[in-house]
């Protein structure tokens, strides 16, 4: 098990360049199945989960090679089994975005129930009805979905999802490019990474294309060629690292990121007083000392364009200095909030109403302490806190952070921050 030993209370300042986006990339690589043909993807981020996804589909027989640096290059190969091992699905959700693509591929697919992780329950049952809109059979038994598609292939359909789902609408999305036929995609996730992956679908020939705010439209072809394409900047990383640079009252440059895809992160930082500049044009958003004080804001989730909720956990140790009470409203997933109860632990007052509401008074100086957590965001979260806080902490799952976050200390160190990966 790996620890981070961090010593706050240093400003940070200098640049960081944002990766590809986590959300964006694994999709992306699923998207690989739909063609013979090579798909190159460049600005991968090092992270595990697309480690865990590589493997996954090496298992199902495509040659998956990291080339110079930051790119992947993928290629079908002999796909003898149509099968996600379980362990994959256990490590990582996002290994059930293979459904569509499998499935409107090679006509049948098997894949555990990926279940939910820390964050709530997580069905998958919008995938499941969407797939079946399409004339998919799917059966569900033993912790395995197995699902087959009409021997003609699976056909187009109007799914309208009761609330938004970034990977439905991504499956969705996917299965939909080789169907027969129109679908109609309603109700539809907007978040950036569904609109990078649209473009890629686009420049592999799909006939795809977003006609209104939440409604994709998809009319399917025969075949699909290969791609070459650029992940976008991962704006979950970047929040992190603007916080980071709040927190510590330091003046950091992000590069590599659309401050536009911010937005909501962006008016929260107004409306508390975080001084920042951005430059769309230049991809680049700098966050400056702030002077005086925050001020203590309320916070609801939403899906994007809302405020996202991957950006809740971090955003919360920021509350906590800011003077006043805030209040931070959950409502995308039912079970978001532990990291409360390790701030609390570092000096934070943090009130649960319940399990999808927080109420911050603040200011209160964070302390160091020994912490763990086994979620991403809130891995993210804690390494925040400690930045900001007076002594040494010891952060404990930082597995969990490396999932998601490429090669964060280092990053983070030359940003001035003292941390260390320590193997306890
Ligand atoms: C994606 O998860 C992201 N993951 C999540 O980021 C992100 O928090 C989430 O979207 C935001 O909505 C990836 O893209 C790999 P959903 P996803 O379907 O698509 C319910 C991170 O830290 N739901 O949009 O799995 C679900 O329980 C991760 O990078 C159903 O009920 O989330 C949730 O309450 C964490 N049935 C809501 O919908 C379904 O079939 C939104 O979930 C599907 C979803």
């Amino acid at each position: 098990m790996q620890k981070f030993v961090i010593t706050g209370g240093h400003p940070l300042s200098g640049e960081v360049r944002i990766a590809g986006a986590k959300n964006a990339v694994l999709k992306m690589m699923a998207a690989a199945v739909l063609t013979d043909d090579r798909c190159t993807l460049r600005n991968v981020p090092k992270i595990s989960d697309v480690a865990i996804m590589r493997e996954v589909m090496t298992d199902i027989g495509f040659d998956v090679r990291r080339v110079n640096g930051d790119a992947l290059e993928l290629q079908a190969h002999d796909v003898a089994w149509p099968f996600v091992p379980l362990e994959a699905a256990l490590k990582m959700r996002a290994s059930f975005i293979l459904l569509g693509p499998m499935l409107t591929r090679f006509g049948r697919v098997i894949l555990p129930n990926p279940g939910g992780d820390r964050i709530g329950r997580r069905p998958v049952n919008f995938h499941v009805a969407a797939m079946e809109a399409m004339g998919a059979t799917i059966v569900y038994r033993n912790g395995y979905y197995f699902a087959s598609a009409p021997t003609r292939g699976l056909r187009g359909a109007h799914i309208e999802f009761p609330i938004v789902t970034v990977m439905g609408t991504e499956n969705a999305m996917l299965a939909a490019t080789l169907a027969q036929g129109t679908t109609v995609i309603d109700n539809a996730a907007r978040e950036p990474e569904v609109d990078d992956l649209i473009a890629m679908l686009d420049a592999m020939g799909a006939r795809i294309e977003r006609t209104a705010e939440r409604r994709i439209e998809v009319e399917g072809v025969a075949s699909l060629r290969g791609a070459d394409h650029r992940v976008l900047g991962d704006r979950l990383e970047a929040e992190t690292f603007a916080i980071a640079a709040a927190i510590t009252r330091g003046e950091v440059t992000l590069t590599g990121i659309k401050p536009q895809h911010l937005a909501s992160f962006l008016e929260v930082c107004d409306r508390m007083g975080v001084a920042h500049e951005a430059d769309a044009a230049a991809s680049t958003l700098r966050i400056l000392p702030s002077h005086g004080a925050l001020r203590a804001v309320d916070v609801q989730t939403d899906p994007y364009p809302g405020f996202a909720t991957d950006f809740q956990a971090p955003l919360s140790v920021l509350l906590t200095q800011a003077t006043g009470v805030s209040t931070v409203h959950e409502t995308i997933f039912e079970d978001r909030m532990d990291h409360a109860r390790e701030l609390v632990k570092m000096g934070a007052s943090i009130e649960l109403v319940d399990e999808r509401r927080a109420r911050i008074t603040g200011p209160t100086p964070l302390h160091g302490a020994e912490v763990g957590i086994a979620d991403l965001r809130a891995g993210a979260t804690l390494i925040l806190a400690a930045l900001a806080a007076t002594g040494t902490s010891v952060i404990s799952g930082i597995e969990h952070v490396d999932r998601g976050y490429e090669q964060i200390e280092a990053k983070l160190v030359a940003l001035g921050a003292q941390i260390n990966r320590i193997e306890a």
